[in-house]
């Protein structure tokens, strides 16, 4: 159960982000996270009688609770964020160097779990465009590649639909580790959760040294955690306010859009247009040919 209630609050989670204000949450939800909490909390009230509740919507869900004490610290996890030094030489010798420099990191080693793997970006070294994602997800930690599951597929034909490879193009994410959940020994991980503030801080040395090593003409953020750690914390409330918007990392354009994953839950022709629309801002500013065609996509109903 806990598995499930980690993955309706991160699917809860990324939907805020998204800029999504309500969401409908089924009697039988309610009921059975109640249950949950109820199982795992000592009980101080008299029962209640057991009533089915109405349907709630997500903001109601957030009603920010009366702190009668300070609140708690939280101690650090994790180690100060590793300084990234590159060697001299060519792209190629130091991203290799980059890359061993990740995947030895015992810090990074220790977070992914037996037989799986620390995850780096790919793609073109001389890229002009810096896809830049949120973590690695089971697909991604198992091949050690970053976008190679569902949305990584969506995030492969968005390219080509631009007119390109994937090969053309860079692809990272924020962190090098897949962010754990609670997960029985032996059993596989179910679900993801977005990574907290200190793993973004953590990982984003590697992400820093990548841009140095690519230096893209742009950079497209995919989803409120690039965006978040590429443009500050607290930069933004919803990612909808700044989607398809020009902004800057480090004195590079930066498109802010919604991650793939945000079209496999709402695969309608909006959301891909709205996606789209973004794409061709990017396609525009780094001097890609356009087509009609490519103009066109999504138009429809
Ligand atoms: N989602 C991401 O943000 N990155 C991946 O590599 C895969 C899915």
């Amino acid at each position: 159960m806990h598995a499930t209630l980690n993955a309706i609050a991160d699917e809860l989670r990324r939907l805020k982000a998204s800029g999504v204000k309500d969401v409908v949450v089924s009697s039988e939800t309610m009921v059975a996270l109640r249950n949950a909490v109820e199982t795992r909390a000592p009980k101080t009230q008299p029962e209640q009688p057991q009533v089915a509740p109405a349907p709630v919507v997500y903001s109601q869900l957030r009603q920010p609770a009366a702190r009668h004490t300070a609140p708690k610290k939280t101690e650090p996890k994790l180690p100060p964020p590793p300084a990234v030094t590159l060697p001299e030489g060519d792209k190629k010798t130091r991203w290799d160097a980059l890359l061993n420099m990740v995947t030895t990191n015992p810090v990074c080693l220790e977070r992914v779990r037996p037989g799986k793997k620390v995850v780096l970006g790919v793609g073109n070294l001389d890229a002009k465009i810096f896809f830049c994602g949120e973590a690695p997800g089971a697909e991604e930690e198992i091949k050690g590649e970053p976008f190679v599951g569902p949305a990584g597929q969506l995030l492969t034909k968005m390219i080509q639909a631009m007119g390109v490879k994937r090969e053309d193009v860079y692809i990272g994410n924020i962190m090098n580790w897949r962010p754990d959940l609670p997960t029985p020994p032996g059993r596989e991980q179910i679900g993801n959760r977005p990574p907290t503030e200190e793993e973004m801080l953590y990982c984003m040395p590697y992400l820093r040294a990548q841009l140095e090593v690519v230096n893209p003409e742009l950079i497209v953020a995919l989803g409120a955690t690039a965006a978040k750690a590429l443009l500050g914390f607290d930069s933004f409330t919803t990612l909808g306010s700044i989607r398809g918007q020009w902004k800057e990392f480090e004195g590079k354009p930066l498109m802010v859009t919604y991650h793939p994953s945000f079209i496999l839950r709402t695969p309608t022709n909006r959301t891909k247009r709205t996606v789209w629309e973004d794409f061709l801002k990017v396609m525009e500013k780094a001097n890609m040919p356009i087509t009609d065609k490519q103009r066109g996509y999504f138009l429809g109903k």
